[in-house]
């Protein structure tokens, strides 16, 4: 995973200076296909909470009574391979450290089904139309989230996932606050798929109640509680090594590997076919080139073969059976 979060950046990188360069370079639109993770589900299911445990810190606005009236979207990034920090896209002063994932999160308004006093009539329609807008994208990988404590039937995250992504091939079905179900159900059906069966099966969490939050219970301790819930609790016990928030981590981190590694092949080719139009722009130019356009061509070239050079170096390891390229 560390090569490939590596990678990932040096791509974005070399997109971002493509993309300065001009208009008709594809890296720009690739870069854009690349994985981003969204949670989406109703107000106060444990969007933020879930988002929060699958990175494992606490960074973002949470609590029963706090809404997230807009999607935070949030880029993880490493610096030098040893700092690394994180910044929402809309305030990027504020930075966090210590993140160990690299990756754009978004954190989606909750679904509602009525407008509250002094919202518009249209806000439901209006916050599903931006929720759909982000996950309808081929590349954003869906956490569809939907509390334990409610019926399945209702679950807003599950239906617009459906339609968004039919096959369920970039959906993650999360149950959250298993530990709050009436005494005597349990979601041993949901889990297993039997009361709606999904490609990736159901990943039961438990997250930091409000109380635990309101006593400040760090994110360590909260997941070793939720560890001993699976553990523990004698319906789940079967269950446990594929429920909790590490395991949905990992299981994330696998489908984010999988769709980067299909997409490199793609990229490689677009870069060297970008080296040899540069190269040709390079040569009709002639010398001496101007000092303006000659130097910045110049320029981009250098950092096109920079990455064509770390695509070969990282893929020796990545391929199947490690031939390159
Ligand atoms: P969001 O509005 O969907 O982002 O939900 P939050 O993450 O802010 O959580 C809403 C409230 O539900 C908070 O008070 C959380 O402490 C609580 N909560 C979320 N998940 C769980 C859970 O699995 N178990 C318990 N007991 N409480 C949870
Ligand atoms: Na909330
Ligand atoms: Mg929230």
């Amino acid at each position: 995973m560390e090569n490939l979060i590596s990678l990932v950046n040096k791509l974005q990188r070399a997109c971002t200076a493509l993309g300065d360069h001009g208009e008709e370079s594809a890296l720009p639109t690739l870069w854009d296909s690349l994985p981003a993770i969204a949670v989406v589900g109703g107000q106060s299911s444990g969007k933020s909470s879930v988002l929060e445990s699958v990175v494992g810190k606490d960074f973002l606005p949470r609590g029963s009574g706090i809404v997230t009236r807009r999607p935070l979207v949030l880029q993880l990034h490493r610096i030098n391979g040893d700092r690394e920090y994180a910044e929402f896209m809309h305030n990027s002063t504020v930075k966090y450290t210590d993140f160990v994932v690299d990756l754009t999160l978004i954190d989606l308004p909750g679904l509602t089904k009525v407008a509250v006093e002094g919202q518009s009539d249209s806000i439901v329609q209006d916050i599903e139309t931006m929720v759909r807008s982000f996950i309808e994208k081929p590349n954003c990988i869906i956490i569809a989230i939907s509390p334990a404590n409610q019926d399945l039937a209702t679950s807003d995250a599950i239906k617009i996932s459906r339609e968004v992504d039919p096959k369920g091939e970039r959906t993650f079905g999360v149950l959250t606050k298993i530990d709050l179900m009436d005494k005597g159900t349990n979601a041993v059906d949901m889990l297993e798929g039997r009361s709606y069966r999904l490609q990736y099966p159901w990943i039961g969490v438990v997250n930091r109640s409000q109380q635990d939050i309101n006593k400040s219970v760090d994110m360590i301790a909260a997941r070793h509680k939720e560890r001993e819930y699976f553990a523990n609790t004698t319906e789940y016990k079967h269950l446990a090594h594929r429920m909790g928030s590490e395991h949905l981590a990992k299981m994330l981190s696998k489908h984010l590997e999988s769709v980067i590694k299909s997409r490199i092949p793609g990229i490689q080719s677009l870069i060297t076919k970008g080296i040899a139009e540069l190269e040709a722009e390079l040569h009709r130019l002639g010398k001496p080139i101007a000092a303006d356009a000659g130097g910045k061509l110049y320029t981009i070239m250098e950092i096109c073969r920079m990455f064509d050079g770390i695509y070969k170096e990282h893929l020796d390891g990545m391929r199947p059976g490690g031939e390159k390229i």
